[in-house]
């Protein structure tokens, strides 16, 4: 079996990336893997540190809102030189968890990009791209996906809008105008984050050569995180009431689970964007599979970083 080296981990502070945290600290000597924590700077990041040190991993927190890419180069250059300096054994895991869904598509990230777009995915473009000369083969990318890119039957019973693609370079641009009440334009840019994800996963895979391994994980409906928390108070009660369903799932259930993608030796032959479902490999929807909406999407990608004062993705394959 590989060494399990480094994870690191965007979004650990709650709910899915704070379980997928602890159960990646609680694996047995040998198989737990040194830990970088990318969160925003605070209590909770380091509450969520402690909990993993005292399990007996190695940690290091990386203060770092995702809404500035400014802080997302210096959290990929701080994971970099702790990297080389050999603090951590070597990278084989970047999980990209965070994720918001902004209630208002007015609000803008601090490089001027519609926020859930910028958070969701420019943010972890970045720190991808920043990343790629740091990892070891064999090395796994796991982002994190939605089943609401498309119609699946919770997007419906919530009235969480499906994905409306369009140029990523509109994806990225902030609503104008009064704010559009109810929930569906906040919907509809969370749904093209995620369809976002599953595009740039497969083109990733294409440019990062073989010894990194895409893959991208849905946790299945967790009803009651914080991912809804700008959301009216009905949709959030009724988000609650619906948690009670059999089915759904909980942080605590798909947490271990994230985990597995990232260490497990079932999921080491996963590739090209492979679209996991909580545990089922599961053929993602045609509409998901573009190259031309892959294509467009990594070089308005590159372009959107680039105007935010990033150099652009570096060519580097290992
Ligand atoms: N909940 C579901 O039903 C569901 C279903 C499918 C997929 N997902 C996906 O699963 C992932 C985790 O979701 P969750 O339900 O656990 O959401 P959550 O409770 O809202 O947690 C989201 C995490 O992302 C972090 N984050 C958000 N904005 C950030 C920013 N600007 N800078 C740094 N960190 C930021 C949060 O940090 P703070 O603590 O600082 O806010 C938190 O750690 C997301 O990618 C989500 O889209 C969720």
């Amino acid at each position: 079996m590989t060494e399990p080296g480094t994870v690191l981990i965007t979004g650990p502070t709650r709910n899915l990336g704070r379980h997928a945290v602890l159960a990646m600290a609680d694996r047995p000597d040998g198989q737990r893997p040194d830990l970088l924590l990318v969160g925003r700077a605070g209590r909770d990041l380091t509450a969520v540190a402690d909990e993993a040190r005292a399990l007996g991993a190695r940690v290091h927190e990386i203060g770092c809102d995702l809404a500035s890419l400014a802080e997302v180069r210096a959290a990929a250059a701080t994971a970099h030189g702790l990297l080389a300096d050999g603090a951590v054994r070597p990278l084989r895991a970047l999980v990209a968890n965070a994720g918001t869904m902004s209630a208002d598509t007015r609000r803008v990230s601090a490089d001027g990009y519609e926020l859930t777009f910028a958070v969701n995915h420019l943010a972890h473009a970045q720190l991808i791209g920043d990343l790629l000369i740091s990892f070891t083969a064999p090395a796994r990318v796991v982002l994190v996906g939605s089943n609401t890119y498309h119609a699946n039957f919770w997007r419906k019973l919530l009235h969480v809008a499906e994905a409306e693609w369009t140029d990523p370079v509109e994806l990225a641009r902030p609503a104008g105008g009064e704010r559009t009440p109810g929930m569906e334009a906040s919907g509809i840019a969370y749904s093209n984050a995620k369809l976002a994800i599953l595009y740039y996963a497969h083109e990733l895979q294409r440019q990062a050569g073989p010894g990194i391994n895409v893959s991208v994980f849905e946790p299945g409906w967790m009803p009651g995180t914080a991912l809804g928390r700008g959301a009216p108070p009905a949709f959030q009660a009724m988000s609650r009431a619906l948690g009670r369903i059999p089915g759904v799932s909980t942080p605590q259930r798909s947490g271990p689970l994230l985990a597995a993608m990232a260490l497990d030796k079932r999921w080491a032959h996963l590739r090209d964007g492979a679209f996991v479902v909580k545990t089922k490999l599961t053929e993602a929807q045609p509409v998901a599979h573009d190259r031309g909406r892959e294509r467009r999407l990594w070089e308005a990608t590159a372009e959107l970083l680039e105007r935010a004062g990033a150099s652009p993705t570096p060519d580097t394959k290992i």
